[in-house]
């Protein structure tokens, strides 16, 4: 077993079967829809960036912002990757332009972010008046954490890359902060162990970051189609308008 970078999306050959493990679906959908009529829209933690190209429309810039090299690498080739700005980094680099309609963060990639406030606090002031922020984060109460031990999680299948085994490995627990080993063993023998840092965070304290930042109204729904919120849905979906 060996640790390989800090970035849990760091290996070239994961991020090739990034998009196959993470089809496009009903969230696509939702993020898609909310982005008719806008003109400018940030996809934050872009990933892949098989939502932002989709995202591309006559008339609308399209900005794709995301901290790893190799998943941000591997959007910059991607067909139609051309037509999407696309930025490296995290909440650091978001121009404080007043001007984006919409902010989408796909993906539960929310849940990445250790700075939250900071972060939708410079998301905030990309936004111009009126601009909405749409997002989802798993919900603590659901407690998902609890599926993830060795023996739920493992796996094998054939990829392009040879045959993968995978689990995750729970590693710990403090308040909402859920830290996991991904591992992956391909067929050269050695155990590529990535290690992920989630934040669930529940919908109060999410409401709360939103209106310091500056978000007036925040929504929280439980689904795509505005399923109602309840205690332990196992999904929040977050819109906030500036
Ligand atoms: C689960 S992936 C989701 C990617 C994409 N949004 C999707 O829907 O497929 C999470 C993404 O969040 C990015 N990320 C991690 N920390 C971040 C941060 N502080 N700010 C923005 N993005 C971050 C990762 O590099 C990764 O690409």
């Amino acid at each position: 077993m060996r640790y390989v970078t800090d970035d849990p999306y760091g290996d070239e050959q994961l991020v090739h079967l990034y998009d196959l493990d993470n089809p496009p679906g009903d969230d696509h959908a939702y993020y898609r829809s909310l982005a008719e009529g806008t003109t400018k829209v940030i996809d934050f933690g872009c990933g892949t960036g098989l939502l932002t190209r989709s995202l591309v429309a006559p008339g609308r810039a399209v900005i794709g912002i995301d901290p790893s090299p190799t998943m941000l690498g591997y959007a910059r080739r991607q067909p139609g990757a051309e037509a999407v700005t696309w930025i490296d980094g995290d909440h650091h680099v978001v121009e404080p332009s007043g001007d984006a309609d919409l902010v989408v963060s796909s993906g539960n990639t929310m849940m990445h972010v250790a700075e939250h406030q900071a972060s939708v606090t410079a998301l905030a002031a990309a936004l111009r008046p009126g601009g909405m922020f749409a997002f989802e984060s798993r919900n603590p109460a659901a407690r998902a954490w609890e599926q993830w031990t060795s023996d739920a999680t493992y796996g094998e299948r054939d990829t392009a890359a040879g045959h993968l085994k995978e689990w995750l490995e729970l590693i710990e627990i403090a308040g909402g902060r859920v830290v996991f080993d991904a591992h992956n063993v391909f067929p050269d023998g050695h155990d590529a162990v990535y290690r992920n840092v989630l934040y669930f965070r529940t919908a109060e304290e999410i409401t709360a970051d939103l209106r310091q930042a500056g978000f007036t109204g925040v929504t929280i729904e439980s689904g795509w189609h505005g399923e109602p919120p309840t205690a332990d849905a196992p999904m929040l979906v977050v819109r906030a308008t500036k």
